[in-house]
């Protein structure tokens, strides 16, 4: 662990979800100040409670983690929590791009509602997030911005016109905020996972699942630690000189 660490602070939206989980473990054990943020759009009522349980069996792992309620598609909610944040646990100088959510359909069964969700939750929230954390970087000279793509975004998925449109213009993101801040020591990167064993994907119907799976060359899913450690790497100072760049963690179902 760097010492430096210490004092940097890393939020991650969906921090309580599946790749969300290990990547906030594995920055805790990286010596960060790690500040989850979660929001269950699925189960509107139980979400607090949950997150409350999430922080406690971490606790019981020895893993501290601050956790903060918010809807990272809503930029006033995103504010109150990027505030909270930095009035309790320090400014943030790791942000990580990790909410998302699918609403698959094909396109000609898609419902506006499945496509604005999607829109909202997966790419809004970069520049609400991006936007609200970004003056603090540039002021204190040094910045992360990780944002969790897909390879779907890269290679396209029959049912996500959606999820992918929405990862794919990570991309572009990325790329034009690398620009603007590279002489500011913020670093701005994408993250392409291939099918990782969360349950974003166990939600896949099984028999799609299945065909899935033949068609990665590793012969299996990802694990969300494989994703974490990616994630710890563009963290680090070692990282300092990549920047506008995509790390593919795929098992080989796309190269690129
Ligand atoms: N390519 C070509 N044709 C396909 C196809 C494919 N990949 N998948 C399905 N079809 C065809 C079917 O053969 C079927 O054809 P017929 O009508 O001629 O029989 C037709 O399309 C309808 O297929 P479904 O029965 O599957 O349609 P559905 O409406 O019931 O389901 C769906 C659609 C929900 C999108 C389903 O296809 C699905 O779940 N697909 C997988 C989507 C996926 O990969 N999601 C990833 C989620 S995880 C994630 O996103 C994380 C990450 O970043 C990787």
């Amino acid at each position: 662990m760097a010492e430096g660490n210490k004092k940097k602070v890393a939020l991650v939206t969906g921090g309580t979800g599946g790749l969300g989980t290990a990547i906030c473990e594995r920055l805790y054990k990286e010596g960060y100040k790690v500040a989850a943020n979660y929001k269950d759009f699925t189960k509107a009522i139980q979400w607090r409670e949950e997150a409350k349980k999430w922080r406690e069996d971490q606790l019981k792992m020895g893993i501290d983690i601050h956790i903060v309620e918010g809807d990272v598609s809503d930029y006033k909610s995103a504010q109150a929590m990027v505030q909270e944040i930095t009035d309790e646990v320090g400014p943030i100088d790791i942000l990580v791009n990790n909410a998302g959510i699918t609403r698959d359909a094909p396109l000609h069964k898609m419902t506006p509602e499945q496509w604005y969700e999607v829109m909202n939750v997966n790419l809004n929230s970069v520049f609400i997030c991006s936007r609200l954390v970004i003056e603090g970087m540039i002021a204190r000279g040094w910045g992360r911005i990780i944002n969790m793509s897909s390879v779907n975004g890269a290679k396209g998925q029959f049912g996500q016109t959606n999820y992918s449109a929405t990862k794919s213009a990570m991309y572009g993101f990325s790329k034009s905020l690398a620009l603007e801040v590279a002489k500011k020591g913020i670093t701005v990167n994408c993250i392409s996972p291939g099918y990782v064993g969360t349950s974003m994907v166990m939600a896949i119907r099984e028999d799609v699942r299945e065909k899935i799976l033949a068609t990665v060359p590793a012969g299996r899913f990802g694990k969300p630690e494989e994703i974490a450690g990616m994630v710890a790497y563009l963290a680090s100072d070692e990282g300092s000189f990549i920047t506008g760049a995509n790390m593919n963690i795929n098992g080989g179902l796309h190269m690129y």
